[in-house]
């Protein structure tokens, strides 16, 4: 009986005390959004946020500039981390800077939220990629978490699309290896190279602001830059992620956060210095549109 009681005591003491074992809800069993602790619970600079652009700040900045971006990446892992799908270990450093960044900062790796996890205009789209990169002040992205200016994330939205994304195609061809609760942490190298550039559209323009990260420990120390052009992907697509394992050998059937409380936190509108017509989606674009409509329709009436 002791012993029992024992075991009860160290299990409950294992779950307070393990950060790793955090989670997302079912979303279709309409469970609430577990408190994650610490600052993601107490935070004032949460991530993510809806993003309006009739609550934005015009900004102008110098260019936004990604370096080596386009380069042929060899060796890049794919991991199941039980939270998402991670590409890591790129052999060619790119860099980020420019734009409303101070410094350089040094892409570490990207992942992918099914659904997004910002909204823009209040609208929810079906995949979000986050390229997280560290301010090169700081040693590595634990160090950096913990300074304001220490980490950039740039997020590509994916928007609904009958035409099949390639480099997400890409990602794809490795979630069978990954995706069981027991290849959880286990990188699998890719065999072609992979360009990072492939995975978002044309800069046209973007929206920035100070959160955190969205994931514990929900760090505020990421300069968010959110691209206003969204790029396709198939419904089809994304459902391949919805197969992942998480460790409890549930399925991941989305990964995002919920919406944060913006706190009147200014969002920065930096719009493309390009206005030249594109194929590619952009609701910053439509909306500005639809927004001087209004205004001119206004003024008539
Ligand atoms: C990050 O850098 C700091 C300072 O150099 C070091 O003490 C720490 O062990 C590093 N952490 C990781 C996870 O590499
Ligand atoms: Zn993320």
């Amino acid at each position: 009986m002791l012993r029992i009681f024992l075991a009860l005591l160290l299990l409950l003491g294992l779950q307070r005390t393990d950060a790793s074992h955090w989670s997302y809800p079912d979303r279709d069993l309409d469970e609430v959004f577990p408190s994650w602790g610490g600052i993601c619970d107490t935070g004032t600079l949460q991530s993510p946020i809806d993003l309006s652009i009739t609550k934005s700040l015009k900004g102008v900045f110098d260019e936004l500039k990604l370096d080596n971006f386009e380069d042929k990446q060899s060796g890049v892992t794919v991991v199941n981390n039980g939270h998402s799908i991670q590409l890591a270990n790129f052999n060619n450093e790119m860099e980020v800077e420019g734009g409303p960044l101070r410094d350089e900062y040094v892409v570490e790796q990207v992942h992918l939220h099914w659904w997004s996890e910002h909204t823009i205009n209040n609208v929810r789209y079906p995949l979000e990629a986050h390229i997280v990169s560290r301010n090169k002040r700081y040693a590595n992205v634990t160090m950096a978490s913990n300074f304001k200016d220490g980490l950039t994330v740039i997020a590509v939205l994916y928007h609904v699309s009958n035409e099949r994304n390639e480099a997400i195609d890409q990602i794809v061809d490795y979630l069978d290896d990954v995706k069981d609760f027991d290849k959880i942490n286990e990188p699998v190298r890719m065999k072609n190279p992979f360009v990072v550039r492939q995975l978002f559209p044309k800069l046209n323009g973007y929206m920035t602001y100070s959160g955190s990260l969205t994931t514990p420990s929900c760090a505020e120390a990421v300069t968010w830059i959110v691209l206003s052009e969204t790029f396709p992907v198939t419904l089809e697509q994304v459902d391949n992620f919805k197969q992942i394992q998480n460790e409890e050998k549930i399925t991941l059937k989305n990964n995002y956060r919920d919406l944060q409380k913006a706190n009147n936190r200014p969002v920065i509108v930096v719009l493309p210095l390009d206005k030249s017509v594109s194929d590619a989606a952009s609701p910053l674009q439509l909306s500005m549109g639809t927004l001087f409509f209004m205004l001119i329709a206004a003024k008539l009436l």
